[in-house]
């Protein structure tokens, strides 16, 4: 059967080969599209059992246009650009790679964090990590790895998962909160780990980001669409301590820069994932679901039932 890799954002060539030598192995055929565009998708598509994509955006148009497509493997967390509705009525199967990425993104997050703090390098005087105290919106794969690495930042770790018992939050050694309200008065960093969807997106705007204590720093490497950006750009002209780092520029990204200047920080495109180590085991990961279901309709971390 025929397995389409198409992915806008290239993996790395390594992790390319061993997707590729997972697929060839398998006795399943591999077409592989990097940096494709829209018809090009549509194109390749056409003859495909299994797709797999990263941040590409797969809807009812590219399904109609793949009439013998089983199976969509996201070769990562997000499944957001998904038509899951859309793949259900087609009959398709759709997973994620749940935790092959999570630790990259985690990283990232004090990446961008330490380079805020320290005035983006620019030779003024910073500050530090130690001792200050870090709220974690949402307690999965990758809230699970920022607590991780902040413990090793000696910061007082909180967290606000909803969806995740306190025992499993306390047993990584972090406390575990039940509000909003308290995630943002209480903690000076701000980490968003929370999925786009109809619930979150714009759920963080002025009212919450305004309760965050002297020298707040909000910092996001989930989705742009959960911000409500006018509400943190009047939070932002209100409160000239407070700062912001995304990974991906928001929709008014320049307005952002144009007014805040060195407060704010954007990655020009989505670089939380991008390392050779998580396109490595996303990739694999994606390539061996997809073989298993095509084989025999293994669906473990299928996200459309
Ligand atoms: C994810 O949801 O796994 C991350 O946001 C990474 O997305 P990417 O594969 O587009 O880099």
């Amino acid at each position: 059967m025929k397995i389409l890799v198409f992915t806008e954002k290239p993996f790395a060539p390594a992790a390319v080969k061993a997707i590729s030598d997972v697929i060839n192995a398998s006795g399943n055929e591999l077409e592989l599209v990097e940096r494709g565009t829209r018809d090009d998708l549509l194109n390749a598509v056409k003859e495909a059992d299994g797709l797999i994509v990263r941040s590409d955006v797969i809807d009812a148009e590219v399904m109609n246009a793949a009439p013998n497509l089983k199976v969509i493997v996201r070769a990562g967390a997000g499944y957001d650009n998904i038509d899951l509705k859309a793949a259900t009525e087609h009959g398709i199967c759709v997973m994620n790679t749940p935790g092959q990425n999570s630790n990259a993104v985690a990283e990232l997050v004090f990446g961008m964090v330490v380079m805020m703090c320290r005035n983006q390098y620019n030779g003024t005087s910073g500050s530090e990590l130690k001792g200050k105290s870090l709220g974690i919106y949402a307690f999965g794969q990758v809230g699970r790895n920022v607590a991780r690495i902040a413990k090793g930042f000696d910061m007082k770790v909180t967290a606000l998962d909803v969806f995740v018992p306190d025992a499993v939050i306390e047993a990584e050694g972090v406390t575990p909160l039940h509000d909003v309200n308290e995630l943002f008065s209480q903690n000076q960093f701000v980490s968003l780990h929370i999925p786009a969807t109809p619930a979150t997106k714009h759920s963080i705007g002025y009212d919450l980001v305004m309760r965050m204590p002297k020298n707040g720093v909000l910092i996001n490497t989930a989705r742009k669409e959960v911000i409500d950006e006018p509400g943190l750009i009047r939070a932002l002209e209100e409160r000239p301590d407070l700062r912001y780092v995304s990974d991906i520029k928001p929709e008014s990204a320049e307005e952002f820069e144009k007014k805040f200047a060195a407060r704010v920080f954007f990655t020009p495109k989505k670089m939380g994932a991008q390392t050779a180590e998580a396109n490595f085991n996303a990739g694999v990961a994606a390539a061996e679901q997809s073989i298993a279901y095509l084989k025999d309709g293994w669906n473990k971390f299928q996200v459309n039932k």
